[in-house]
């Protein structure tokens, strides 16, 4: 890895154990299963962006530490609701047993409302920014991880989960919503941290989010057809056992491959014209492209 690609993912890991709860509790389970969720490895995308996002712009990486754990605890949240009986039925995440099967099914969905509700906790109180960037911070992830996007966007997932028949434009719609809208808001949390919340930079960066998140589930879907479950870490396959409505399943893969690489050249010309083509940000889209897993 880049070398200072790992230095942020190990200061995104400290940061996320030091954030989550130990206190004591009346509920101490609940808690092993959010450490259980949140330590069980991940590639750490999500927080990567807003810390590469931030750095690119001239920030320091510890403003971005706090939202950057938001949305990785969001993240982790969706998908122990995501591996859930009633909704993908998964067995495997990150390697090792789903959270309801390691623990419960009614401790996985409250280890997801209580990841969630942390992610809030953690931008609307995180000392080192200042009011506004709390508020906005606060406003643009209830925008990614409600009813307009990722709740949207898994509602429509599961609506039509053994029909594909969607329509290509339909299905970005519901990748951009599921997926795209959290990796907006990472890039945008980026840009808020490092002062630039009201630029021409947010909104093109606003954009790159959007394409590469589209990309990244584009690559997903890919992944579960081309990967194995020991690379991926989770079921590979699992989309085409349930019939779900995904980019191979209604293209097939060579035209899904050259969507997704075309999408990613439009993030890579975003980043040069705002000359951030050599920067922590352009790394990490690299990584990103390059993905086995
Ligand atoms: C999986 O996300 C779910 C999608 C939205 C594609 P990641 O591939 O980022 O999963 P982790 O966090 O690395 O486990
Ligand atoms: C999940 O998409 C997207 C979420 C919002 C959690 P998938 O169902 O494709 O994710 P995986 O393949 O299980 O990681
Ligand atoms: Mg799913
Ligand atoms: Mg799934
Ligand atoms: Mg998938």
């Amino acid at each position: 890895m880049i070398p200072e690609l790992s230095d942020d993912i190990t200061a995104i890991e400290d940061f996320l154990q030091q954030a989550l709860p130990d206190e004591p509790s009346i509920a101490p389970h609940l808690l092993e299963a959010m450490r259980y969720v949140v330590g069980g490895g991940g590639k750490r995308l999500r927080p990567a962006l807003v810390v590469a996002t931030a750095t690119s712009l001239g920030e320091h990486r510890e403003i971005a530490l706090a939202p950057a754990a938001a949305v990785e605890f969001l993240h982790s949240y969706s998908l122990v609701h995501d591996d859930l009986p009633a909704m993908d039925d998964d067995a495997i995440r990150r390697g090792r047993p789903t959270c309801h099967l390691a623990f419960d099914e009614a401790t996985a969905i409250l280890v997801g409302d209580a990841l969630q509700a942390l992610a809030f906790e953690l931008v609307a109180s995180a000392p080192q920014l200042d009011e506004v960037s709390r508020l906005q911070m606060t406003a643009l992830l209830a925008d990614a991880a409600g009813w307009r996007n990722m709740v949207a966007g898994q509602a429509l997932d599961i609506k039509e989960t053994g029909k594909q028949d969607l329509d290509i434009g339909t299905l970005d719609g519901l990748h951009a919503a599921k997926t795209g809208a959290l990796f907006r808001t990472s890039v945008q949390f980026g840009c808020i941290a490092a002062g630039h919340a009201d630029d021409d930079s947010f909104v093109s960066l606003s954009r790159f989010g959007d394409v590469i998140g589209l990309a990244y589930q584009i690559t997903d879907d890919i992944l579960d057809v081309v990967g194995t479950t020991d690379s991926l870490g989770k079921p590979a396959g699992s989309d085409t056992r349930q019939k779900k409505t995904t980019y191979p399943a209604l293209i097939g893969l060579d035209e899904s491959r050259q969507a997704a690489y075309q999408l990613y050249e439009e993030s890579m010309d975003t980043l040069s014209r705002l000359e951030l083509d050599n920067s922590p940000l352009a790394s990490l889209l690299e990584k990103i492209i390059d993905r086995s897993h």
